[in-house]
């Protein structure tokens, strides 16, 4: 067969015609073999069958990791507390069912390229140049080939069912950065999550600064003499109707939020506080939030030397003498500082809760 003449030949050509040009232009030299199941067999037919199920169990768990995102309990519930089984599945279920839908679509692929794909080798001469309008119609008849022999078109089942489990698991991936758009972090007013910490005093009962210790059980409380000059503590609230509770002390001691370093400042440090933090201090004592405000690691590298706490991750740098304000580093904002005193028995108490949620910065964060 010789090239065509023009471009009305071309498009006269049927796409094998062209398929069949592009090769012996290219120098492409292709041998194939049917494969079992043949066509119209029992065999096609039960493995179509067995093909669909892997994507027809990808669309179920698409649906699973919906009714889990949008409906499974997913407020923080403290180990030990009503509601801490069912919030402690939520991020496994939302894994193991995202995670599963895409195996499952991966299998019914794979197993539909194994089964239905005609066995092909393909040896090509390579030449170096600019294409021809010969061979991008015959590139583009190619891929139509190529697009033909997979044989969806005449596999309703398959095709209907893999259209369904890749538009499902498409659908659950975009369901879930929209779902954390609408919810409102807010909506509780003052009392929303983003706003109470274990520090939040309950009922009036005074929250103690415990030093955290290798055992989270041993209760020790922290007083002013201590702490030498320019040392620091690490500190999480306590309560005395928490003491003997083994899930409430354990809780208190790993709650993300809570962590904070009680500093004594240097000797003759001049203490400039953050705008509406004045009287947060104790003395030349102040507490911050460990907790980064760049992406959350603990900020907690004391150099007594500099006055400066220091985070690991990123290398932010909080200078504590100016209110814990970020002089170094990705932290843009201060850490949090948690009002303190002393009580009448001279144990170091927390006047209230943080004044702004602890951690990294978001969007809509605000102050109080
Ligand atoms: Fe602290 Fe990035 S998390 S600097």
């Amino acid at each position: 067969m010789s090239d065509p003449e023009d471009h009305g030949e071309l498009r006269s050509m049927t796409r094998e015609q062209l398929v069949e040009l592009g090769s012996r232009r290219d120098e492409v030299h292709v041998a194939t073999s049917p494969r079992a199941p043949y066509p119209g067999t029992r065999e096609a037919r039960r493995a179509e069958r067995s093909v669909a199920l892997w994507f027809v169990l990808a669309m179920v768990l698409a649906v699973a990791f919906v009714a889990c995102f949008v409906a499974w309990p997913h407020d923080y519930a403290a180990p030990g507390t009503p509601g801490y089984g069912l919030y402690a599945w939520n991020t496994p279920l939302l894994g193991i069912t995202f995670g599963l839908c895409v195996l499952s679509l991966g299998i019914g692929v794979i197993r539909y390229q194994k089964r239905f794909f005609p066995e092909e080798i393909a040896v090509q001469q390579h030449r170096p140049g600019p294409s021809e309008p010969v061979d991008r119609a015959t590139a583009v008849a190619r891929f139509a080939e190529a697009a033909a022999d997979t044989g969806l078109a005449d596999r309703r089942l398959v095709r209907r069912t893999l259209l369904g489990g890749f538009g499902l698991a498409g659908l659950a991936a975009v369901v879930l950065p929209l779902g954390t758009l609408v919810r409102n972090p807010w909506r509780e007013g003052d009392a929303s999550q983003l706003w109470v910490t274990g520090w939040r005093s309950q009922a009036g009962e005074a929250v103690y600064l415990r030093q955290v210790r290798s055992d989270p059980l041993d209760v020790v409380r922290v007083r002013p003499e201590d702490l030498a000059p320019g040392a620091m503590v690490a500190v999480v609230p306590f309560r005395e109707s928490e003491r003997g509770n083994e899930g409430r002390l354990l809780a208190a001691d790993r709650a993300a939020d809570t962590p904070v370093m009680l500093i004594r400042l240097p000797q003759g440090t001049r203490f400039t506080p953050q705008p509406g933090r004045e009287g947060f201090a104790y003395g030349e004592y102040v507490a911050f939030s460990r907790i980064c405000t760049h992406l959350g690691c603990p900020a907690s590298l004391y150099d007594t030397q500099n006055n400066v706490a220091l985070c690991p991750c990123h290398q932010s740098a909080f200078a504590i003498a100016e209110g814990a304000k970020p002089v170094f580093g990705p932290a843009t904002r201060a850490l949090p500082q948690l009002p303190i005193t002393v009580d009448a028995d001279g144990w170091f108490v927390a006047r209230g809760d943080f004044p702004e949620p602890v951690g990294p910065a978001f969007w809509e964060i605000r102050s109080r």
